[in-house]
């Protein structure tokens, strides 16, 4: 379908994504409620794709060697890459394909959807075929649903797009602007896994078993999102803030915090954050905290670091309404 589209062969491609951070939404997206999620700019994964002599080779953290002897924990990138590579009619053509990711794994940071977007991207750039952000997404989809079941697509949502995603599944997915020049976010990797598809069932099992528990949770989850998507756009960082603990109070009653998580939202709020909550499933992965200010945001970095965070990073919201440009290398919107 697309060989005629085509025009040469490039000797070298790249494509990019980011990082994605779930800011509000997360575990009640799963039941149609909105999301609100923001690409992590610092924080991405380049896929560099190189034509080469003879065979298709990967080289990625966790395998080195061709693409059709790749492990079953990257069936997800194979699959997607066999679907690429005959979509594009380039099954005998020959390529090195080198993924750099900057991402920790299994952290909600959405490693696994960001690689994928990448991947792609890189694909398309190397045949100089146009890429649709639709298609785009359809393709991830590809891998996202053999590495994690049945996602809401938040993930590919997020890390394909340079803005923040205002996302209520299979419905909306609309990337929204604001501007919250001063603050920023801090993010700490609490060190542990997230354990998505665990967290989801947690969660699924509470709404069967004790209903009148967990679906008013849920329910002032989606009130929270709208109300936080009002205070963006008022550049509200205070309240933003507060339904940021209000969320970590509802995931923890859900069942998806721990004693780290929790310890990790203490010290921030103790150490000037405005809101702290995790962020993603749960159970492990990362804690984000809003900062008012620059210097609050390195105070709050050095005391998570200070409580055992593996990993700290601080996002300014600068930039947030302006297009960064690299994610559209060749995306046709
Ligand atoms: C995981 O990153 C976010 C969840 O809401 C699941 C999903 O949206 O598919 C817990």
């Amino acid at each position: 379908m697309f060989e005629s589209e085509r025009i040469k062969l490039k000797e070298k491609a790249t494509g990019k994504s980011y990082a994605k951070i779930i800011w509000f939404g997360e575990h009640s997206v799963v039941y149609g409620k909105p999301a609100i999620a923001i690409p992590i700019y610092s924080v991405d994964v380049t896929a560099i794709i190189r034509r080469i002599n003879a065979g298709q080779n990967i080289h990625c953290r966790y395998f080195d060697g061709p693409v059709d002897q790749m492990a079953e924990n990257l069936r997800g990138i194979k699959t997607l890459i066999d679907h690429l590579t005959n979509l594009l009619g380039a099954k005998d053509v020959a390529f090195d394909l080198t993924i750099e990711s900057k991402l920790p794994s299994e952290r909600g940071m959405g490693s696994s959807a960001a690689t994928a977007i990448a991947v792609i991207r890189a694909f398309f750039a190397f045949f100089e075929v146009s890429l649709t952000r639709d298609m785009l997404l359809k393709l991830a989809e590809i891998e996202e649903k053999i590495t994690h079941g049945n996602p809401s697509g938040l993930d590919s949502a997020t890390a394909s797009s340079s803005m923040p995603i205002w996302f209520i599944k299979n419905e909306i997915n609309e990337q929204i602007d604001f501007n919250l020049p001063t603050s920023s976010l801090v993010i700490a990797d609490s060190g542990i896994k997230g354990k998505t598809s665990e967290a989801v069932s947690l969660v699924h099992s509470n709404l069967v078993d004790q209903p009148e528990m967990a679906d008013p949770l849920i329910q002032q989850l989606g009130t929270i999102a709208e109300t936080a998507r009002q205070a963006l756009a008022e550049a509200d960082d205070e309240t933003l803030g507060k339904l940021m603990t209000q969320s970590q109070q509802n995931l923890a009653q859900l069942g998806v915090s721990n004693h780290t998580l929790d310890t990790f939202c203490q010290v921030a709020c103790q150490n000037h954050a405005l809101g702290a909550k995790l962020t993603g499933s749960g159970l492990g992965g990362c804690v984000i905290a809003l900062a008012k200010n620059q210097a609050d945001a390195q105070q709050i970095s050095t005391a998570l670091r200070k409580a055992g965070a593996t990993q700290t990073w601080i996002q300014s919201f600068k930039n947030y309404q302006f297009s960064t440009g690299e994610a559209h290398d060749n995306l046709v919107q």
